[in-house]
């Protein structure tokens, strides 16, 4: 496994290469990322390499968010890479990345972006969006990796990609749970221990809306301010929860259609989001 920090470096390891499979990430890898390069490294096929990019994207961080604390680990991630399929690293600096004052920025759409996560994070996807574009166009991918467990930022990806007619195939990799149905993230390793003893009722708190939607209840605001209220009592701070439509994460507007409920939740300083899918019903 090569590991390249510039992207004059990694134009040259990359010539000659007719395909090439793409997981972006900001690093502190844990095993949902190891899927997504696994999943990489399989629908590649034999002879495209697997670029893993590890940059924490300042552009996406609010000033009062974890820019800076934000978990730097390269030389494991860096080793976890190679064991799991990567080819190659892709570690830019800031400059390299972001040479100039990044003044061109892409704005996706705020029926998409300025709802859930963006309402709660302003500017957060116009940082993915940019990040992710400079990403595509430094490595040119054939196809890219993202997670399931930013629901919404997969969306909001597949969105741009679509509207700006990008070369690039994007797959969604399934989220990766702890045993106790914690989703895996980054942001787990700041929780305290009795913190990571609570951590799985968000999940918990989605499958039982999720449930109550498959029995056939359909007052989706009801069930929400529930999940909510159950959050609360256990002493969790929601942004949100929400039950949406799959296609564009707009509320529900008939029974059946296929619905996902997404949620974000301040555990003491650490705020956690997830989501379930629920299939179609009828
Ligand atoms: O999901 C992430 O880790 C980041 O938002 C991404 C896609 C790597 C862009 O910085």
């Amino acid at each position: 496994m090569q590991v390249v920090k510039t992207t004059a470096a990694l134009r040259a390891s990359l010539a000659g290469a007719r395909d090439t499979a793409f997981v972006p990430t900001m690093g502190n890898l844990h095993e949902g990322h190891l899927a997504l390069v696994r999943q990489a490294r399989q629908a590649a096929g034999a002879g495209a390499p697997v670029v893993a990019s590890i940059f924490v994207n300042r552009l996406q961080f609010a000033p009062h968010e974890d820019f800076d604390s934000y978990p730097r680990t390269f030389e494991r991630d860096a080793q976890l890479l190679q064991e799991n399929g990567c080819d190659i690293v892709f570690a830019p600096s800031e400059s390299d990345l972001y040479p100039e004052p990044q003044d061109v920025k892409v704005h996706p759409p705020a029926a998409l972006a300025d709802v859930l996560e963006g309402a709660f994070r302003p500017g957060f996807f116009i940082g993915v969006c940019t990040v992710v574009l400079k990403l595509f166009n430094a490595v040119q991918p054939h196809l890219a990796v993202f997670g399931k467990k930013d629901y919404q930022q997969l969306m909001v990806i597949r969105h741009m990609v679509r509207q700006l007619a990008l070369p690039v195939q994007v797959l969604a990799g399934e989220t990766c749970r702890a045993d106790d149905g914690l989703a895996l993230s980054s942001r787990n390793g700041y929780l305290a221990a009795a913190e990571r003893a609570e951590a799985p009722a968000l999940a918990r708190s989605l499958r039982e809306l999720a449930a109550a939607v498959q029995a056939g209840r359909s007052d989706w605001a009801a069930l929400e301010q529930a999940a909510m209220d159950g959050l609360r009592s256990r002493g969790w701070a929601p942004d949100y929860v929400a039950l949406r439509r799959q296609a564009d994460l707009q509320p529900p507007a008939a029974a059946g259609e296929a619905l996902v409920v997404v949620a974000a939740a301040r555990l003491g300083q650490t705020r956690l989001i997830d989501n379930l899918e629920l299939p179609a019903r009828g």
